[in-house]
């Protein structure tokens, strides 16, 4: 099964828990969008749900399918968000971020009743941090805080986009990508990292997915809440 199939089955059985009248939380990435087109066909089916999109490109996308999208002024909570990670561990904490909407996503999933995580099998790993941490930075505080990244063990280096350019986040920010090889103690490094100024959020989603569901070779597997 190629690992497109595995997003769609992931995407399919996360669909199957939304319920009429529910505020939903839309992620961002290869994973979401699959589960936002999904989504739009039971819209266009009759489904009545308002979604709160985590990046400019999931709310086009929503939009174009026809979603109710309101922005957190417009909705008193969010029932449920369903979104994608880079990585997943046992305990189900995550690293988001690779595409830049781990700010946005994390406060959605923050004020989100359930988060149910989404993914193909290889983003699930027994230990964090092969895949890069993204840290979203103020601008003015990146020359300052890529020493301080390295510091802390990481080989740092400033995201850029497809053309060169520094990646500019959907809040106006950059994004240092911090390879820490394996993290040993990710609440650790979540809080070191929350208390440093100039960064904004980093990508250590931790106590925050509900329910994993990951799209094998063998069907869904489901690990947490069913
Ligand atoms: C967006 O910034 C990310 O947090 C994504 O949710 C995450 O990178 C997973 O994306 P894919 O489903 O495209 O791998």
């Amino acid at each position: 099964m190629t690992e497109d199939e595995q997003k769609r089955m992931a995407a399919e059985a996360a669909v199957t828990y939304v319920e009429d009248g529910m505020v939903l939380g839309l992620g961002t990435g290869s994973c979401a969008a699959k589960m936002v087109d999904l989504l739009g066909i039971r819209v266009q089916a009759g489904l009545k749900v308002i979604g709160v999109p985590t990046s400019d490109a999931t709310a086009k996308q929503a939009a174009e399918l026809g979603i109710e999208i309101a922005s957190l002024d417009q909705v008193k909570i969010i029932d449920l968000t369903i979104d994608g990670t880079d990585e997943v561990d046992p305990q189900r904490r995550l690293i988001k971020g690779g595409g830049g909407a781990h700010l946005r996503e994390k406060i959605v999933a923050s004020l989100s009743d359930r988060m149910i995580v989404i993914a193909e099998a290889k983003k699930r790993v027994s230990q964090l941090g092969a895949f890069k941490l993204p840290v979203e930075v103020v601008r003015f505080s990146a020359p300052a805080l890529m020493p301080k990244m390295q510091a802390l063990g990481s080989t740092p280096s400033l995201r850029q986009d497809g053309g060169g350019a520094l990646f500019i986040t959907d809040e106006g920010n950059y994004i240092i990508d911090c390879n820490f090889g394996i993290i040993t103690d990710p609440e650790s490094l979540a809080l070191t990292l929350s208390t440093m100024p100039g960064v904004v959020e980093h990508g250590l989603f931790i106590d925050y997915a509900d329910t994993i569901i990951i799209g094998t070779d063998n069907g869904v597997e489901i690990i947490g809440a069913t």
